[in-house]
């Protein structure tokens, strides 16, 4: 199969995670005779001293003509004093609502020989495979925004079909797993939520293999630190899923594994790992790699149907670290442990 896949290495780490992923790309290329064509477009910090934009024309132009896109991270206390426009994390809202890519999906799954840098007990951490849906282009965060003398307000409104599209997005994602779905609301307060509640159960009769549940944010927001394996796909809004993605991440115990997609329904996505450029580790070839290269996973799996591919990934990955391989941040012997590099050959040579 010939794909082309738009790379935007970004900040910080950005750059060489992204590198380290397209080396494991190119691996499985070879390996299933798939021809990847790349083609590498500036993003956030780097867009901005090159272009004096965090989201040039040509980078969208490139992303249009591509069947993919892959970003590493943007962001750095070099743009942190620019005014809005001129924001690193700009060029990331706008290529979410230039694609309108309305649904963020953040597997979460343990790796059993991680599970020491979990906060988590053992026994809780462990067998842990969930998939968090956030609906990521409507709700309260783009709601009308107002500042009175005695107050300020924000607006939360959702139309029918913004849910409903999410809600088929995490029916279809759950007929694809364990066949079950764990719609987050606070339907006992909120007007959106009852109608998000609504659709669901209307949508239940169209998806029999899959089983609802109905939950409210405060108490998903316990059971995912206390019982996480109870969950296969969670779906739910902006501002929930915000919150309780970022919760889910410490599960597993280091952000430098997690991968994440933004989807729109169709096959085209955007994936990138869920971490920032980290400034502070940024050139010294010391990142983990595992994030970016588990997001490029979930683009083979995503926007190419290539099931086998990225199960292969997964495998090489786990495979590693049950070698007692890891970079740095993961390492319980600092000495020992291996740069970048050297652990994205370990995948390459598993591959
Ligand atoms: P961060 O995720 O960059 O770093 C948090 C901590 O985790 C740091 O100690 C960092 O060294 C470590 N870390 C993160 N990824 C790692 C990896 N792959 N390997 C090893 N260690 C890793 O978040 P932070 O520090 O809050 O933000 C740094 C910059 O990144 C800021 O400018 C922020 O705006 C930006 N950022 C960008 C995001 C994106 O592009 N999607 C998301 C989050 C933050
Ligand atoms: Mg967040």
């Amino acid at each position: 199969m010939e794909k082309k896949i738009a790379v935007l290495p970004g900040d910080g780490i950005g750059p060489e995670v992204v590198a380290a992923a397209i080396r494991v790309l190119k691996a499985v290329g070879k390996r299933f005779k798939h021809d990847f064509e790349i083609a590498y477009a500036a993003i956030g910090g780097a867009a901005i001293d090159q272009f004096n934009t965090p989201l040039p024309e040509e980078t969208i132009e490139i992303c249009k003509q591509s069947d993919a896109i892959l970003l590493g991270a943007v962001g750095g206390p070099k743009w942190d004093h620019n005014p809005p426009e001129l924001r690193p994390e700009k060029g990331l809202l706008q290529i979410r609502k230039t694609f309108d890519l309305f649904a963020n999906l953040r597997p979460v799954k343990s790796f059993p020989s991680l599970l020491e840098s979990s906060p988590l007990k053992k026994e809780v951490a462990d067998n842990v495979d969930l998939l968090i849906v956030r609906e990521l282009t409507g709700g309260i965060y783009f709601g009308e925004k107002k500042r009175t003398e005695d107050g300020a307000s924000d607006l939360c409104i959702y139309s029918r079909k913004e849910i409903e599209r999410i809600v088929d997005n995490a029916f279809e994602l759950a007929k694809l797993r364990r066949g079950k779905l764990c719609s987050v609301d606070k339907a006992n307060v909120l007007e959106t939520s009852r109608l998000w509640r609504e659709i669901v159960d209307e949508k239940k009769a169209q998806y029999p293999e899959v089983e609802v549940e109905h939950n409210l944010v405060d108490s998903v927001a316990m059971k995912l630190i206390t019982n996480p394996s109870h969950y296969d796909v969670i779906v739910t809004d902006n501002m929930f899923g915000d919150i309780l993605s970022d919760e889910a991440s410490v599960i597993t115990g280091s952000l430098g594994v997690l991968p994440s997609a933004s989807i729109r329904g169709d096959s085209f996505g955007l994936y990138e790992p869920v971490h920032g450029s980290a400034p502070e580790i940024a050139g010294l070839g010391i990142a983990n790699p595992a994030a970016t290269i588990l997001s490029v996973a979930m683009m083979l799996q995503y926007s190419f149907g290539m099931k086998e591919e990225a199960a292969e990934i997964e495998r090489a990955v786990n495979a590693v670290f049950e070698d007692g391989y890891f970079t740095r941040d993961l390492a319980t012997d600092k000495e020992k442990a291996l740069t970048t590099d050297e652990w994205t050959d370990k995948v390459i040579a598993e591959i």
